[in-house]
């Protein structure tokens, strides 16, 4: 579903024009649908009913309370990456016993913390931190329940920054390594093995690398197995793509009822961990044209979002839609739409054909994932707003941060 569309020449969330959300809490600004988060991680959850399943959002995507909170309502599972995105899920009301945690470098007070609550599994990316989980599982007379993340050793078609399966990258436990970091989890008291996870990337267009990263983790449960290590779930990790421009990626729909109907014989319950499908398609981001200006032949649009709102065209060269919010008739012209930050790179879209005056609105596009949630305050510009709008009614989700709030927490040293 497209919960952003046009009515006559004006660009709406659900059932609220995006003009409107711009007049009562000004912009740049996150806007999301909530119907269209929930159709999304439905399609997930529907696709799999066929077998023993958990769909654990990856809170890393959005992770606005309010998001987490409707997910959560929904009865998601969460996929987690730090303390902090633990905080979050238990303050949107998450359940614990719903969590998976991944990450490379889980600090001892994290999984403490994350013992203390219950989690549903830790996913463990080195034999390091096995040692670790157990000395901390035992200082608490608990035992840990453990994935390894393995690294398949496949490529994923897409950005080099976000591809993670291939041997060369930190993720994992290479699969050579596997059942030897696996004897080690069964050898260490406090650990107690549940599963086995990987997640070979972002932004995936095709399913092709996913199977083929699924065989090879059935290929080594089944080495496990018999050597008496039996597995409860696999852990199939994110990634799969959404349509930024012309991608086709696979539906979800598809992509769940291809994994069950591959897993069928197996006992094995699957979790997978959907972000950006989930969120991305969501979120526009709303920014207001302040200046048009001509530099030789080259037009700009400069905007009051920048790339500290949104780093993935600059991070990442990657191409977002940008539509006005209100069609007019205006000159058109090729435009680099551009932030106010002092970098080169501070753009949002390059060479848009857009007929745009100063004081119009424009939305990018599929901005809920990986959006507000990778923004920074670079040029001590506060953060924007984040409006989740629910059919008729805009909820001020997160209020824009102030220029106090930008130095919370900062002091002038006492120098004599
Ligand atoms: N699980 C794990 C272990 C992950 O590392 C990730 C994403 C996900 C799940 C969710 O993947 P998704 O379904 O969203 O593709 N900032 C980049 C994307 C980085 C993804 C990192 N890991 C971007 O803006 O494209």
């Amino acid at each position: 579903m497209d919960a952003f569309s046009y009515r006559g020449n004006e660009l709406y969330a659900e059932d609220v024009p995006l003009a409107e959300i711009a007049t009562r809490f000004g912009t740049p600004c996150y806007i999301y649908s909530r119907a269209a988060i929930e159709t999304a991680w439905r399609a997930f959850e529907h696709s799999l009913r066929s077998h023993p399943h958990l769909v654990c959002y990856a809170v890393k995507a959005n992770s606005n309370l309010a998001i987490l909170n409707l997910l959560a309502r929904l009865g998601s599972g969460f996929d987690i990456v730090s303390g902090g995105e633990l905080e979050r899920v238990l303050c949107a009301r998450g359940d614990p016993d719903r969590i998976v945690f991944a990450g490379v470098g889980k600090r001892a007070d994290e999984m403490r913390r994350a013992l203390e609550v219950g989690i549903h599994c830790f996913n463990v990316e080195s034999v390091a931190e096995l040692e670790r989980l157990n000395q901390v599982a035992a200082s608490m007379n608990r035992r840990a329940p453990i994935a390894i993340r393995v690294n398949p050793d496949i490529t994923a078609d897409t950005h080099p920054y976000i591809s993670t399966g291939q041997s060369a990258h930190k993720f994992g436990v290479a699969a050579d390594e596997a059942v030897a970091a696996y004897r080690r989890a069964a050898a260490l008291e406090h650990l107690e093995i549940r599963g086995i996870a990987y997640h070979i990337g972002s932004q995936i267009i095709s399913m092709e690398p996913l199977l083929q990263a699924l065989e090879r983790l059935l290929i080594l449960a089944d080495a496990l197995a018999s050597e008496g290590m039996a597995l409860q779930h696999l852990d199939l990790g994110g990634g799969l793509g959404v349509r930024y421009r012309d991608e086709s990626p696979p539906d979800p729909a598809d992509y769940g009822r291809v994994i069950a109907s591959r897993l069928r014989e197996r006992k094995y319950t699957v979790i997978i961990e959907p972000g950006r499908a989930i969120a991305g398609p969501a979120g526009v981001l709303l920014t207001r044209v302040e200046y048009l200006k001509r530099v030789g032949d080259k037009h700009f649009a400069v905007v009051d979002a920048a790339m500290n709102d949104l780093i993935r065209p600059a991070l990442y060269d990657a191409w977002q839609e940008i539509s006005p919010v209100e069609k007019r008739a205006r000159a058109e012209a090729i435009y680099d739409i551009v932030g106010p930050v002092c970098e080169t790179g501070d753009f949002l879209g390059r060479d848009r054909s857009l007929e745009v005056a100063p004081g119009d609105l424009l939305a990018v596009r599929t901005a809920g994932a990986y959006g507000f949630s990778m923004s920074s305050t670079y040029n001590s510009r506060p953060r924007s707003a984040e409006i989740l709008v629910d059919g008729a009614h805009p909820h001020l989700a997160r209020k824009r941060e102030s220029i106090a709030d930008l130095m919370a927490g900062e002091s002038i040293a006492p120098l004599s």
